[in-house]
């Protein structure tokens, strides 16, 4: 069976876990989380981050440092997993959601303006498999009314737009390294601060509402409450297995992107016969092979094409179940018709396995088998 995301762990994580065992300091920021933001300084020129327990995590810290209120209102697109609107909703922050492309499957940049009332307090956008949303669209609307962007670019590390790395696009990246996504440590994220202002405040609210990390830089003799905020930092052990998958960065990049071109090589066919679409990347925007969906007729034929590609030893899944229509999108008082793209293409979007551990032969496989059930 080709499994649908399976992490590449090597000796090198192995090594990296031993010595925070082996050297004791097992909570959050010991040696090695360190080690992971000089990392990201250097491939991706990112000053400010802090790792976060998850992707999620992040997200709420985002909601958090932009004093979100009862009543304000977020325009996101429903097309996204259930942490990008939990993360507002839980400060009392009200979701609008917005429709996606056709193309990208990306929030509608064109849809935004059409949202925005005088409650709307900031746009959570998802760059969603990895491709970045339009974002000199969206930063020129969120200028020009005064609200905030917060990206969720879990998907998205070692993404770029127009040359800028995912995360650095909006004063808010947040990334997530949870076992499916292409660096790993388990359960884990990071919260990127590409405005200096924010950093200060950010680290007590990750520290339970603290000042321990200013103790810890030897900034202050004593630390207490300052804040309100929660045990957002994961441990070092997790830490260790990030920098090793860091260090690894451009092996596993290049595994998943090799599958990623297979399936974009070989499907093509299937697309010009009429059988399926493929996913657009615009020129603009340089993806990380984070994911392969492909769209298929309606759900029926989603299903049938499941069932087969499992008899046939590969497993493949269906993507969101928008959230507009989900059980709590529906208990919130949203309708279906709301966002009909999301809508259309929620039912029929299928992703094909792809993790560092397929070789080429297992991408061709794949590929020829969706060729063939389609
Ligand atoms: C778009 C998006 N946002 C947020 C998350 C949440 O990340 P995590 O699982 O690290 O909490 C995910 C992960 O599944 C995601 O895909």
């Amino acid at each position: 069976m080709i499994r649908f995301t399976k992490s590449s762990i090597t000796e090198l994580e192995e090594q990296y876990v031993l010595d925070v065992l082996r050297n004791g300091i097992l909570s959050g920021d010991g040696k090695y989380t360190p080690l992971v933001y000089k990392q990201f300084e250097q491939r991706f020129g990112i000053k400010n981050m802090l790792l976060t327990t998850s992707g999620t995590a992040a997200l709420e810290m985002a909601s958090i440092l932009i004093d979100l209120c009862e009543g304000d209102e977020i325009i996101v697109p429903s097309f996204t997993f259930s942490s990008t609107v939990n993360a507002f909703l839980l400060r009392g922050a009200k979701p609008v959601f917005c429709d996606i492309r056709r193309d990208t499957l990306n929030i509608d940049e064109t849809l935004i303006e059409g949202l925005i009332t005088d409650k709307t307090k900031a746009i959570y956008t998802v760059d969603y498999s990895g491709v970045a949303c339009e974002y000199d669209v969206i930063n020129k609307i969120a200028d020009k009314y005064g609200i905030f962007v917060i990206e969720d670019s879990a998907q998205a590390v070692g993404s770029y737009y127009k040359g800028q790395p995912c995360g650095t696009l909006t004063p808010f990246g947040c990334y997530s390294f949870h076992e499916t996504k292409n660096y790993v440590m388990g359960e884990g994220g990071g919260i990127v601060l590409n405005e200096d202002r924010f950093f200060e405040r950010a680290e007590i609210i990750r520290e339970k509402g603290t000042n321990r990390s200013q103790l810890i830089r030897g900034m202050v003799d004593k630390y207490t409450w300052h804040d309100i905020g929660s045990s957002f930092l994961p441990s070092d052990i997790l830490a260790a297995v990030l920098y090793a998958q860091m260090e690894r960065f451009d092996e596993i990049m290049s595994k998943r992107l090799n599958v990623w071109n297979t399936y974009q090589r070989i499907l093509e066919s299937a697309e010009t016969a009429g059988k399926l679409k493929r996913q657009v990347v615009p020129p603009e925007c340089e993806h990380n092979g984070h994911l392969y969906n492909i769209i298929l007729p309606n759900s029926d034929v989603r299903n049938r094409v499941i069932d087969e590609m499992k008899a046939r030893g590969a497993a493949c899944h269906i993507c969101y179940v928008p959230l507009h229509s989900a059980p709590m999108g529906r208990k919130l008082g949203y309708e279906p018709s709301s966002c009909p793209v999301t809508e259309e293409y929620g039912s029929c979007i299928l992703r094909l396995p792809l993790h560092a551990n397929m070789t080429t032969e297992d991408a061709e496989f794949v590929a020829d088998s969706i060729c063939e059930v389609v």
